[in-house]
């Protein structure tokens, strides 16, 4: 039951029947997460005063400036995943390579791995503009006891068990699922508690926002070309509105309550796109289709994708159904 102005708290200890493996391990995992976010909440928010905006002069491990609040975030959710011994592995896209945990002690028992987009957006923390978290909770398919291998982290989206994000925005996020439909908690910093403010999240039925990097538009495939022209046409509930914030996890959070269609296709740059399946498109696709919405990459839908590297990337189309059946509709006719 969904009851307004409940704490997150109070939200995950009377939810956790409703979750089919509840063995509180799974709320224990939100909680941290829940912490974390908390830590770097307060961090991102003193960006301007202390010396943490900018770049740290290095490059992570998909050749990407690493700011230092990338570095920063990345640091605090590994350490309270870690310290708190809940997970048995972690990735994240700022480090080359998964993290094992399960097997330096005796907490071999741990049955979830998380995937971790610490910090998104970094490119906007210099100008004062929303920026984020995207995690994505599986259960390991290896055995429980042993080390954690790649087989874990590369499951296709169908199989995660919860996802969510932390928008650090005009005011700060936390909006999840476990499968249930997604809720949003804001935080209240006066006294560091997250209160449910949005219950059960559904995009609305129709949306008229378009959000995509414009500027790429001559590298875009002649489908995504072709479907803008259609979002500007002066027909029936068109032109629609352009807005692009350049957070992946605003721009999603915003299209869920005023319904919309983001787009981060291939370009003939990056054939593959900009966003990375594992961190920032799978975790977006669980929330966005718990939303009633739908993610595809153009053809087929992102949680049903099977894995085959780590920080691989997808071209990415997410939002309200109808609008991106109508992308579809473009994409299909230069298959
Ligand atoms: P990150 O900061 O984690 O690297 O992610 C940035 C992503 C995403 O948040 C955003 O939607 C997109 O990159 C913006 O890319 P462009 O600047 O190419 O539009
Ligand atoms: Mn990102
Ligand atoms: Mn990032």
């Amino acid at each position: 039951m969904v009851k307004k102005n409940q704490t997150l708290g109070e939200f995950i200890i009377e939810n956790q029947e409703a979750f089919k493996y509840s063995s509180g391990e799974l709320s224990r995992l939100i909680n941290s997460i829940r912490l974390a976010a908390k830590v770097v909440n307060h961090e991102v928010n003193k960006a301007g005063l202390v010396d943490i905006t900018g770049a740290v002069g290095e490059t992570n491990v998909q050749g990407e400036e690493q700011q230092k609040l990338d570095v920063y975030a990345n640091e605090k959710f590994i350490q309270t995943l870690t310290n708190r011994e809940i997970v048995c592995g972690i990735a994240s896209e700022e480090e080359d390579d998964f993290i094992t945990i399960c097997g330096q002690k005796e907490n071999h028992q741990n049955k979830y791995v998380v995937l971790i987009d610490p910090l998104d957006g970094s490119s906007n923390i210099d100008v004062n503009v929303s920026v984020g978290t995207i995690f994505s909770v599986y259960r390991r398919k290896t055995k429980i006891g042993t080390p954690v291998t790649l087989e874990d982290f590369l499951q296709p989206g169908n199989a995660q068990v919860a996802a969510g994000y932390i928008v650090y925005g005009t005011s700060t996020m936390l909006v999840y699922t476990t499968g249930h439909g997604v809720n949003g908690f804001t935080l209240n910093p006066a006294i560091g508690t997250y209160y449910l403010s949005h219950p059960n999240m559904k995009f609305p039925e129709k949306g008229n926002i378009y959000s995509i990097n414009e500027g790429n538009y001559l590298q875009f495939p002649q489908g995504v070309k072709d479907y803008l022209k259609y979002c500007q046409a002066e027909e029936g509930d068109r032109p629609y509105t352009s807005r692009y914030i350049g957070s992946l996890v605003s721009d999603i959070h915003r299209n869920i309550l005023k319904g919309g269609i983001y787009i981060y296709p291939s370009t003939s740059k990056n054939p593959k796109g900009k966003l990375r399946l594992l961190y920032e498109c799978n975790p977006m696709a669980y929330l966005v289709e718990q939303a009633g919405g739908k993610a595809s990459d153009g053809y087929q839908r992102i949680m049903d994708i099977k894995p085959s590297s780590l920080h691989e990337r997808v071209p990415f189309f997410a939002g309200t159904t109808s609008m991106v059946e109508d992308a579809e509709k473009f994409m299909e006719k230069y298959k």
